[in-house]
């Protein structure tokens, strides 16, 4: 391998004819490894077109000599990893909104459809109900059959691999953000301190072990006390939001709720609706009645993850509001939004039933607000200091030093930490331009939070982010 790749030390030149020249060198491993490739594709069942796995395969060839020939050119392998990781981090995340998109629309299109069912025709009583739509340039007739269907049709659509590709994708995306990164991004700033490797267990086993949990809890909670499964469900979300702020970094914390609580949904999916699902099918082609339960079952796991779906469109965006993963009560926070998401849920879902409960929308909106007022407090309360703080006058140049060894290791045109090679989401702050420009997200993730530096690598202390505070309070001035 080493031979056709012919991995060299490094050159100085990059030309484009000596890129050229190492290109065609990687070319007879890069081919196969494309063959192996092709070939080994034959084990996915769905891949048996010869079109496609050409295709993939081309576009390994491609990949694995481009790469090999970046690095025989003298481009450090460290830089290709960063690069590569980061784009792969794009298009990962890309396809994640994209299957959690075409999931949740799925389960929210049938919960509607099921509630907007005509049901009173007496033209039509052989069916559960029927409806009418209209929608990108047709007429649509939608007919919900109160059994089994006759003969079982050829083509049956199942909507599950939305489900599937979600987690998927998230999981990916879990390793690339954050195993990958776990010192930076899972770790706390300070106290309680785990080892990178025993977050990244920690947390599979958290993953694995809070669906044994939960199924079991459904399993054993019988169907008419659905109270009591949700009571318990609810303590124990409080109790592991409240523990996963203790061990994690704030923003992996909330993370890892989302994380869990997306693991239970795409499980119903796999282990519990599906399974109904293909017991109602095969019983239809057999003639006999299905299993009650599992049909049950696989309802009562569907309201279930209908209750958790806004909590966890919550939790995916929450990393753009650091005033909430990264407040000291963060657990509480995600708890009472988290409540607010559900309340929501549930009124519409009464809604779907025709029971109007009109106090609940109002309810969520007046929690959401409470929580608004009470988790500033501490910032209202800051506001305050500011006159008394007022008297010792912070030096610009200070300033301009804690946030150049502090965040300009990494925040800058040219970053100088390891592992970094283009200033995080484009935040720079090389000039005393940059600083003024970015004051608000200064404040925001290193004054009123303790976010930034991730893992505090840089080793920022008290001390520091108070002299910040103070500074951007008298006015932001780098005249001082
Ligand atoms: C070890 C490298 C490192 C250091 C040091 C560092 N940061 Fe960051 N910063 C990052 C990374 C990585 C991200 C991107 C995180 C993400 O994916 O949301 C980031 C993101 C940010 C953002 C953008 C947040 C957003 O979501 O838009 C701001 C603002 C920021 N950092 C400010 C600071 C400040 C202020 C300091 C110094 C007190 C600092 N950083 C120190 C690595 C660093």
């Amino acid at each position: 391998m080493e031979f056709f790749l012919n991995l060299k030390p490094p050159l100085e030149n990059y030309d484009i004819l000596n890129v050229l020249y190492n290109f065609l060198i990687a070319l007879p491993a890069s081919t196969l490894a494309g063959v192996i490739i092709f070939f080994g594709l034959l084990i996915f069942k769905k891949l048996q077109s010869k079109e496609y796995r050409l295709y993939i395969s081309l576009s390994f060839v491609l990949i694995i000599a481009v790469t090999s020939s970046l690095y025989n050119i003298g481009v450090n392998s460290d830089t290709l990893v960063v690069v590569y990781s980061e784009w792969l981090h794009l298009i990962v995340r890309w396809l994640h909104i994209i299957f959690g998109v075409a999931w949740i629309g799925t389960s929210f299109y049938f919960n509607w459809l099921d509630s907007r069912l005509e049901r009173d025709d007496p033209n039509f009583k052989h069916l559960d109900g029927y409806l009418w739509s209209v929608h990108s340039g047709g007429f649509y007739r939608i007919e919900k059959l109160k059994g089994p269907p006759e003969t079982l049709p050829k083509v049956l659509h199942w909507f599950k691999w939305e489900a599937y590709a979600t987690w998927i994708s998230g999981f990916v995306l879990l390793i690339l953000v954050y195993y990958f990164n776990a010192s930076s991004m899972m770790l706390k700033n300070d106290g309680f301190q785990l080892t990178p490797t025993t977050a990244i267990i920690i947390s599979l086993l958290l993953l694995i072990g809070s669906w044994f949990l939960y199924d079991f809890l459904c399993k054993k909670i019988e169907d008419d006390k659905q109270q009591l499964l949700v009571l318990t469900g609810f303590v124990l979300f409080v109790l592991f939001s409240y523990f996963l702020t203790k061990i994690y970094g704030s923003r992996a914390a909330y993370i890892h709720v989302g994380a869990i609580i997306g693991t239970l949904m795409a499980a119903n999916v796999f282990r519990v609706i599906i399974p109904a699902q293909k017991n109602l099918v095969s019983s239809a082609e057999n003639k006999q009645k299905p299993n009650l339960q599992l049909s049950i079952d696989a309802k009562n796991r569907s309201i279930h993850n209908n209750y958790f779906t806004l909590p966890v469109l919550f939790i995916m965006i929450s990393s753009h509001f650091p005033f909430t993963y990264g407040a000291v009560n963060n657990w509480l926070i995600l708890v009472i939004l988290s409540i607010a998401g559900i309340l929501t849920r549930h009124y519409f879902n009464l809604r779907n039933k025709k029971q109007y409960k009109v106090w609940i929308l109002p309810s969520a909106a007046l929690i959401m607000f409470f929580l608004m007022i009470f988790s500033s407090l501490s910032i209202f309360d800051n506001d305050k200091k500011q006159i008394s703080s007022s008297l010792e006058l912070v030096n610009f140049n200070e300033v301009q030093n804690i946030i150049k060894y502090r965040c300009g290791t990494c925040h800058a045109k040219n970053p100088t930490f390891e592992g970094i090679e283009s200033a995080p989401k484009g935040v720079i702050y090389d000039t005393a331009n940059d600083i003024l420009k970015n004051i608000k997200l200064i404040k925001a993730q290193a004054v009123d939070s303790d976010i930034m530096p991730p893992g505090n690598l840089t080793g920022i202390t008290n001390n520091e982010r108070e002299k910040l505070r103070i500074w951007i309070e008298q006015g932001a001035n780098i005249n001082n």
